[in-house]
């Protein structure tokens, strides 16, 4: 197991024991942001699930903060630093603000200041039922809450989805200023690219359960033609091969020099 604070090897996970992603490598060290790309369906969701301890894991390992979590209780891991903004925000919508603020923070007003630190907007709408809020105004009350417990690592699922692109781009920065004080990891699933490769430092594309490519930032904006088609299993290739993507198996690297030699770099 190396030094990274999420290290997972050859994971296999899925529903009733039956894999839905397959043998998928990811690390997130502390201080970075670490995109997981890829279309609906690729498997995103089903990999925050198992990381949280909601799922079980079918095969492999995942390390955090050097320990085996494989089999943990989501409490457990909530309370060693793993913190998940799931797909549907999960807040409680009849309670405040305030109040889905402290449940998170174990009432302790420092985390509710904490939050509101980062999402000032926030602080005019304290009394507000959380189901009264806009779309933006409740990813800022998930991300806050999420931030409420101190995470080492944060784990986003879809933050931009049924956002503005104005809102989107607030959020953004705001990622950012929270890895470089609190030197937290965030796993950011997303499958708008473009948003994702502007915030994080590097990015892993899933397809179909497996991964098609991984890279910094900058190498997947590069290549945002092979990303996008890695989208859909189709990165064409020169006449008579087939499909980059779907040629590749799990290997990253191999789908690298594949494409490469496919006159797609
Ligand atoms: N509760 C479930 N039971 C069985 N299969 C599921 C369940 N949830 C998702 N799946 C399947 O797992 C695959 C990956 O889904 P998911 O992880 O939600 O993808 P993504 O988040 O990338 O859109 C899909 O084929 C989906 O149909
Ligand atoms: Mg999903």
């Amino acid at each position: 197991m190396t030094d990274a604070l999420l290290d997972i090897r050859r994971l296999d996970a899925g529903y009733l024991g039956i894999p839905v992603v397959h043998g998928l490598d990811l690390r997130v060290n502390a201080g970075e942001i670490v995109a997981l790309l890829g279309p609906n369906g690729a498997g995103k969701t089903t990999t925050l699930l198992t990381i949280s301890g909601l799922l079980p894991v079918i095969g492999g390992t995942i390390g955090f903060q050097g320990r085996s979590i494989a089999g943990a209780r989501p409490d457990v891991l909530a309370r060693r630093g793993l913190a998940h903004v799931p797909e549907d925000r999960a807040l409680f919508m009849d309670l405040t603000v305030r109040e889905n603020l402290r449940l998170a923070g174990g009432r302790r007003a420092a985390h509710t200041e904490r939050a509101l630190a980062y999402f000032p907007a926030l602080t005019d709408l304290l009394r507000r039922p959380a189901g009264l809020l806009s779309g933006g105004e409740q990813q800022m009350l998930a991300l806050g809450r999420a931030l409420a417990t101190e995470p080492a690592l944060l784990m986003i699922d879809e933050m931009s989805l049924g956002l503005a692109p104005v809102i989107v781009e607030r959020l953004l920065p705001v990622l950012r200023r929270i890895v470089d004080d609190t030197g937290c990891g965030i796993l950011l699933v997303e499958q708008h690219v473009p948003m994702a490769l502007e915030i994080a430092d590097r990015g892993y594309v899933l397809s179909r359960g497996r991964l098609r490519v991984e890279g910094t930032a900058d190498e997947l904006g590069q290549r945002y033609d092979f990303v996008t088609s890695s989208y859909l299993g189709e990165a064409p290739g020169p006449a008579g091969d087939q499909p980059c993507a779907d040629n590749a198996g799990t290997d990253p690297a191999l789908v690298d020099t594949r494409c490469a030699s496919a006159g797609l770099e």
